[in-house]
Formats: C-alpha cells, sequence, structure tokens
C-alpha cells in the first residue's frame, strides 16, 4: 500500500504564505521521495488555487480541502460545495476533524452525509476519527471509534469506495498538545479500525489507508510510521513549516 503524508494547515496562512510553503516542500521532496509515497497538502479554503498552480502538474503532490457542506448546492450562506472543490482542483478533504466535532458540534451522522456526498462526487475522503481523554481514561476507546465508525460504513457497499477512503486515527488529547500516543496505542487504536473496516467491507478493507495523526513530528515519525497499520500521518502544526514537514518524511523514508 502507499504512505500517504498529509498537512494540515488549518486556518493558518495567506495566498502568498501557502504558495511559498508548497514551492518549499516540492523543492525539498522531488528528488528524494520514492514513488509509493504521497503527499497531500491541505491549505485553507482562500489559499487552495495558489497552492493548486504549485502542484497541478506534479503526481506525488495532491492538494485537498478541510471540510465541505453535504450537499450539491443551495442556500448556506458561508458554506462550501464538493463540486466547488473539485472545480478549485481538490482531490481529497479532509471530513470529521476533531476540531469540527468539537468545536463546531458535527454529529457522526452528519459527518457520516458528508462522506457519502464526497465519495458520490469523486473526491477522496480522509474520516478523522478519535476518541477525547476522558473516553479513554473510562475504557470507551472501542465504543468511540465504532460510533465514528459504523455510520460512515452503514449503507456503503465496497464498490462505491474505489481507493478513496481514508482513516486517520486522531487521539483527540493528541491534537495540538505535544502528547504523542504510545506506539501500544497507535497499535491497539489501529487494529480496532482495520477489523471494523474488515467486518463491513470484508477484502476492500483491508485496502483501506489508516493514517495517525497527533502532535507527528521530525522526533517521531520514524517510529510511527513503519507500525503495524500506520499507512500514513496527517500533521498539523510541525506541517506549517515546509523544512519541518520534510525532515518527518525524510527521517522515516
Ligand atoms: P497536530 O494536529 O499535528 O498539530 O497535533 C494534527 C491534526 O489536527 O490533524
Amino acid at each position: 500500500m502507499k504512505r500517504y503524508l498529509a498537512a494540515n494547515w488549518k486556518m493558518f496562512k495567506t495566498t502568498g504564505e501557502a504558495r511559498e510553503t508548497a514551492k518549499d516542500v516540492v523543492e525539498n521532496l522531488e528528488t528524494r521521495l520514492p514513488d509509493d509515497q504521497e503527499i497531500i497538502l491541505f491549505p485553507p479554503f482562500t489559499a487552495l488555487q495558489s497552492v493548486f498552480e504549485v502542484v497541478k502538474d506534479i503526481s506525488w503532490i495532491q492538494l485537498g480541502a478541510q471540510n465541505f457542506y453535504p450537499a450539491e448546492q443551495g442556500a448556506f450562506t458561508g458554506e462550501i460545495s464538493p463540486d466547488m472543490l473539485i472545480d478549485a482542483g481538490c482531490k481529497y478533504a479532509i471530513i470529521g476533524h476533531s476540531e469540527r466535532r468539537h468545536i463546531f458540534q458535527e454529529s457522526n451522522d452528519f459527518v457520516a452525509d458528508k462522506v457519502h456526498l464526497g465519495l458520490k462526487k469523486d473526491l477522496a475522503i480522509i474520516l478523522c476519527i478519535g476518541e477525547t481523554l476522558e473516553e479513554r481514561e473510562e475504557g470507551l476507546l472501542e465504543k468511540t471509534l465504532k460510533a465514528q465508525l459504523d455510520p460512515v460504513l452503514n449503507n456503503l457497499a465496497p464498490s462505491d469506495i474505489k481507493n478513496r477512503l481514508l482513516v486517520a486515527y486522531e487521539p483527540v488529547w493528541a491534537i495540538g498538545t505535544g502528547k504523542v500516543a504510545q506506539k501500544e496505542d497507535i497499535l491497539e487504536a489501529h487494529n480496532l479500525v482495520r477489523s471494523t473496516l474488515k467486518k463491513f467491507l470484508g477484502q476492500e478493507g483491508e485496502n483501506i489507508p489508516i493514517l495517525y495523526g497527533g502532535s507527528v513530528k521530525p522526533e517521531n515519525s520514524s517510529e510511527i510510521l513503519p507500525l503495524d497499520n500506520v499507512n500514513g500521518v496527517l500533521v498539523g502544526g510541525a506541517s506549517l513549516d515546509a523544512n519541518t514537514f520534510s525532515e518527518i518524511i525524510i527521517k522515516a523514508l
């Protein structure tokens, strides 16, 4: 399976800053990245166009958006549709990020609606799931991950996926906190996700990449990326600097 290295720039970077960071990532990696690895940059909406200009002719780097609204079009002031993102050059979208679930109260069902529409539209979706510290401490890891995965996987046929669904396990307590999950925690959660995917999708469940996210840095990427069932990383804070993001990748080659 390919390795996926995703940079989530959240609500950071103007159009010019995003363009420069994307150019630096390309320059750092173009002669060093093996064929079986894919970089995905997720700038804010306003910078999609400027980053697209940098990456459009390069096969190993793709553009993605951090969110969309689950409707084709309509009176949804302030929202953006999958077709608009595709028109802007996006191949990917992040759906269900913990900041959307917790700050904007997105429910598991609402997240599932987005995943289903995105896949129908041929966007590749990185579905983020993960437990809070409270849920972990109460022994609710499995229950929480299942509650987040089930509404997405219910009513989804293996043929709907066509290599366009990825899952990112991001423990909420490790996002932006500097606290990285222990190897055992990552293995346990990724194995749980893999077995749930297989339960719903059979053999196709084996082919869905599972990314880890939460305080990934150059100091820990070479420990995380080789783990079983870890098929890539979703990087927030440490992806804002092109050299740091590139180092995360290079250190784990
Ligand atoms: P972080 O964020 O790397 O800053 O912890 C990860 C994410 O939010 O996807």
